[in-house]
């Protein structure tokens, strides 16, 4: 399973992307998420949309459009390109072919070339999803109590890594609250037992259509408010929802809830990571305590499991030393204390760590997210 791939067209004449907009419109698999006039703008719409494949015109500045293509494959990674041009000159397919092109269709466009041409791409992108199996990395963020900052920190980590090129997607398994969608600013429409088939399996398909995508390139998933949906889905199909995700994406992050019932401790087991959210508080203290000891008696080690405190401030009147010392454990990564980002961003619906790092809060999480990105882009870092 492969989520749809997002596409961009790159060209001056209004005529020709008109052209590519109907005849991607009837492609299942494919959408195209935005156009551009020019390679500046193309650069920009990049930085926004996050596509998989750009269409790229090469009758106006061949060279100036290959270089381009070039320079914007190193720095998204798993991008393809596409040249469109009238031109048959070997030279400048030759170009384009070391440019990293993966295509080279004629102009005009013709139907069965693009198709063709689509069926290839499609393919060996499901290809690179299979083959990148198993590395895929699940981070549950988790905190036996509420209002500490879950949701918040998974939101701006899952954009974090999609802003870093990273084909990420987030799952709210906080069923009835939905707060992520909201922090996003998307309106899911389904409910989670929509992508269970009548046999009671996960219908992958389904699961792939029920993703949303934000404009940071994240992949969501979640239940419309208030649905009720939890009780319908058993812990079985939420671990073969999950499996699937972590097979299709390089990194699954969840926005898990707050107590241990049993969904939760299906997505804790298949993390690879759990984020203990704290904070230097004495309640807080008491619900980290009795968290980690769970986590212990389940076999968790300091590898899976790193406590993040959050909220960290001066006026703090225990000391991170006090609150190692009392939880009994390392404290992996801070988080500064800063209202105003926070709710600025979530009343905004456009999350810290997406474009400028503004705040405190939106560098501290994205340098967080630096350890869940190895060099090559995929994989946990130990
Ligand atoms: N670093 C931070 N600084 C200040 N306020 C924060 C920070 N992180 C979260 N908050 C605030 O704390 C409250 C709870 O955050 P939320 O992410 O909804 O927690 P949870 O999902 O654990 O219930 C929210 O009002 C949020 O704006
Ligand atoms: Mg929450």
């Amino acid at each position: 399973m492969i989520p749809t791939i997002p596409v961009i067209v790159v060209d001056s004449d209004g005529g020709f992307r008109k052209a590519v907009r109907q005849h991607l419109g009837g492609v299942a698999g494919i959408q195209l998420v935005g156009e551009a006039e020019n390679l500046v703008a193309a650069q920009e719409l990049l930085l926004k949309t996050r596509p998989r494949l750009v269409l790229l015109d090469l009758s106006t500045k061949p060279e100036e459009a290959l270089s381009s293509a070039e320079k914007w494959r190193n720095e998204f990674p798993g991008l393809k390109v596409f040249a469109t041009s009238a031109s048959k000159k070997p030279d400048l397919i030759l170009s384009a072919m070391r440019a990293g092109v993966s295509e080279y269709l004629s102009k005009p466009l013709e139907v069965n070339e693009l198709r063709t041409a689509l069926d290839r791409i499609m393919r060996e992108i499901e290809t690179e999803a299979v083959h990148s199996q198993g590395t895929g990395q699940m981070i549950a963020v988790f905190s036996k109590k509420g209002g500490l900052g879950v949701t918040t920190l998974s939101v701006n980590l899952a954009v974090a890594l999609a802003a870093a090129g990273q084909q990420a997607v987030i799952a709210d398994l906080a069923f009835d609250i939905g707060d992520v969608a909201g922090q996003l600013d998307l309106q899911p429409e389904i409910i989670m037992s929509d992508v269970i088939d009548k046999h009671g399996a996960v219908d992958s398909s389904r699961l792939q259509a029920s993703l949303l995508r934000h404009p940071s390139g994240l992949y969501y998933l979640g239940e419309k408010e208030a649905a009720g949906g939890a009780d319908a889905i058993t812990a079985k199909q939420l671990h073969q929802i999950l499996t699937h995700l972590r097979d299709s994406f390089q990194s699954v992050v969840l926005d898990l809830p707050h107590g241990f019932d049993s969904h939760t401790y299906e997505a804790l087991q298949l993390a690879d990571r759990i984020l203990l959210v704290a904070t230097a508080e004495l309640s807080t203290v008491r619900a980290t305590r009795y968290a980690l000891q769970v986590f212990r008696s389940l076999g968790y080690d300091e590898h899976k499991v790193k406590i993040v405190l959050n909220r960290l401030s001066r006026k703090d009147l225990i000391s991170e030393e006090q609150f190692c010392e009392t939880v009994g454990y390392p404290v992996s990564f801070r988080i500064p204390s800063d209202y105003r980002s926070v709710i600025e961003a979530v009343n905004g619906g456009e999350p810290m760590t997406m474009g400028k790092l503004k705040s405190g809060v939106a560098k501290s999480i994205s340098q967080l997210a630096q350890q869940f990105i190895s060099p090559n882009g995929a994989g946990p870092a130990s």
